[in-house]
């Protein structure tokens, strides 16, 4: 039983599809509803059991660790006041659950930020959460759906896991899209049984990074939520700058594909682009108005 207890959230990005919003405030603490973007993917996290999330961070966005840290100060004026309650909410973390950060230092891609955490996650298997993508809380239950889902069948069959969804012909250039043989789909789809709230899981053959239409292999795009057998570093570690002169952590899931062989989970439920202005307002108006009819 190979039990995932740790998550790397890359948040060093400049976030330069959300300026000017972002040019001050990290865009993963932009707001939806009343809470920062980036408070929902921890809060996945902890429903899907995990118990220590790095966040591999920048030094201008030093704001994010601030939020998951206690301000003593805040916390005795606030009881000092009476507002206890208030003060208890803002303490959200469980006692079982750290959150750390280290630096990316140089800005080389999503492969080189997620071989950053290498020092604190050390050997363990270990799952990653892209937090751009807010997946909705509303319709899900995070302790069983899509992270949850992925890590029970990671302990079940060792294998790595990428969450998927069908995005629309026009949006394929902006993901990770992956690639399915017929024969591999048709053998396969059936090892996803489609339960546990909607979710199926199935082996794929390799991923394109942000290709054209014509390029792109399928519509199942790579949606931000990964669990990854520890041998990721060992690819990451060897893996040169490709589609945009980054370094992809594509590039090392094909590598671990062809060697151990990874599955893709289909998503459930909704998800959200906090790190593009259009899909983010939508998420906002969204987030906020589900909020305020639970206050009523
Ligand atoms: C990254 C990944 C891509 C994935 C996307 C999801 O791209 O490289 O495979 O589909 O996140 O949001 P980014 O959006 O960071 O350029």
């Amino acid at each position: 039983m190979k039990k995932i207890t740790h998550a790397v959230i890359p948040v060093a990005g400049f976030g330069t599809r959300m300026l000017p919003l972002s040019k001050s405030v990290p865009k993963e603490l932009l707001p939806l509803g009343n809470r920062p973007a980036i408070h929902y993917v921890v809060a996945e996290a902890i429903a899907a059991g995990i118990k220590h999330i790095v966040l591999v961070s920048h030094a201008q966005k030093s704001a994010i660790e601030n939020y998951f840290d206690i301000n003593a100060e805040l916390d005795t004026q606030l009881r000092h006041k009476g507002k206890d309650e208030l003060a208890d909410s803002l303490n959200w973390l469980p006692e079982d659950v750290t959150v750390s950060m280290i630096r990316q230092g140089k800005p080389l891609g999503l492969g080189h930020a997620v071989l950053a955490a290498r020092p604190i996650i050390g050997a363990h298997d270990f799952a990653v959460m892209l937090p751009d993508v807010v997946l909705d809380p509303y319709t899900t239950d995070m302790s069983v759906d899509n992270l949850a889902f992925m890590i029970e069948r990671f302990a079940n069959d060792g294998h790595s896991q990428i969450l998927v969804e069908t995005v629309a012909d026009s949006d394929v250039h902006k993901y990770g899209i992956a690639k399915l043989t017929d024969a591999i789909h048709a053998a396969d789809t059936e090892v996803g049984t489609g339960n546990q709230g909607g979710n199926a899981s199935f082996k794929v053959a390799g991923f394109v990074e942000k290709p054209s239409l014509a390029e792109a292999p399928s519509n199942l795009a790579v949606v931000g939520r990964y669990v990854f057998s520890n041998r990721i570093f060992d690819y990451l570690a060897t893996t040169t700058a490709s589609v945009g002169g980054e370094i992809q952590l594509t590039d090392a899931i094909d590598a671990l594909i062809s060697e151990d062989g990874v599955n893709v989970t289909t998503m459930h439920g909704d998800s959200y682009d906090a790190g593009d202005m259009r899909s983010y307002m939508q998420a906002f108006i969204y987030f906020a108005e589900q909020q305020l009819a639970d206050d009523k």
